[in-house]
């Protein structure tokens, strides 16, 4: 199905990562990856040494993660705040004659929520507001910008990113902060999606997800009660990171016609509450 296809595989941490599911199944279906995570950079200036180590284990456990889940896919690192990072990996992408048919942007960080304890959106100052939404949202642009300039996303690709149901309304669970930057998100997508597939026929879709704790990000948000509560409410339960996958394959298949959608991958949770 995604034969003669590679596409860029963004927010890989770990083997758990919902990224990680996307780029196994991506393989499975006959594509290549080339996988970004987190690290060190020759752009990174003046970290303190509790962030170096922080970003260095990151990286370490993505590289890992990779080896021993996809084998020999090729690892580059990528921090999206940093543009000079972004721009790099455009250029290098570039010079070694890499085409790519799509990529995943798996990528979330939002510092008011910690502990499981979402902040109030009172007490959520400008550069933490600015932060989550440069991270989780601007970034697909900024993606999508460079692979675009530089020629290495092939006309008729196609663009995934992933969201959850608190972009469009309050849930059980309010995220405050992130779910502001959830909706910037979906909209860019849908902005891209016009916008590129006027260009060169490239799609973008995104898709809501379950609630999952099994990742990083989901560990640090979510109480198993969450999960629970979520997966009563779905009327087909929690969905897995491999029905999400699945989904996401399905998008990066070639030739589709489908753009601008936002899907749930949610076993119907958003129909109820
Ligand atoms: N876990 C859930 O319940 C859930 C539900 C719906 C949507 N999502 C979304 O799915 C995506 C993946 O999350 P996940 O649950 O697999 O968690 P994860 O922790 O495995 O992935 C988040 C990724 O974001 C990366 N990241 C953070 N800051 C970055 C930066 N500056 N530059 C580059 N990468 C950076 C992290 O390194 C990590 O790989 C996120 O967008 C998340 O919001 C998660």
């Amino acid at each position: 199905m995604l034969q003669n296809k590679t596409f860029l595989i963004t927010g890989i941490a770990d083997k758990y990562s919902l990224a990680m599911y996307v780029a196994k199944e991506v393989i499975k279906q006959g594509g290549k990856v080339i996988c970004t995570g987190l690290g060190v950079s020759e752009f990174h200036k003046d970290l303190s040494e509790k962030a170096q180590g922080f970003l260095n284990k990151n990286f370490n456990d993505f590289k890992l993660a990779i080896k021993q889940e996809l084998g020999d896919a090729r690892v580059e690192i990528l921090d999206v705040t940093l543009e000079a990072n972004m721009q790099s990996l455009a250029k290098k992408l570039k010079d070694d004659n890499v085409k790519i048919h799509g990529f995943l942007h798996a990528i979330a960080m939002d510092k008011t929520i910690r502990h499981k304890e979402v902040k109030p959106l009172l007490q959520v100052t400008k550069e933490e507001f600015c932060d989550t939404m440069d991270v989780s949202a601007y970034s697909l642009i900024r993606l999508a910008q460079y692979l675009f300039n530089y020629k290495i996303l092939q006309p008729g690709s196609s663009i995934c990113s992933i969201s959850y149901i608190a972009a469009a309304k309050v849930t059980f669970h309010p995220y405050r902060n992130m779910s502001i930057a959830k909706a910037a998100l979906e909209r860019i997508t849908i902005e891209l999606a016009d916008e590129l597939g006027r260009m060169n026929g490239t799609r973008a879709n995104v898709v809501r997800f379950s609630t999952y704790m099994g990742s990083k990000a989901g560990n640090a948000t979510l109480n198993t009660s969450d999960v629970e509560t979520a997966n009563k409410m779905s009327p087909l339960g929690n969905a897995s990171p491999q029905d999400l996958a699945n989904e996401v394959v399905h998008l990066f298949r070639p030739n589709g016609r489908i753009t601008g959608e936002i899907r749930h991958v949610d076993g119907g949770y958003h129909i109820t509450g």
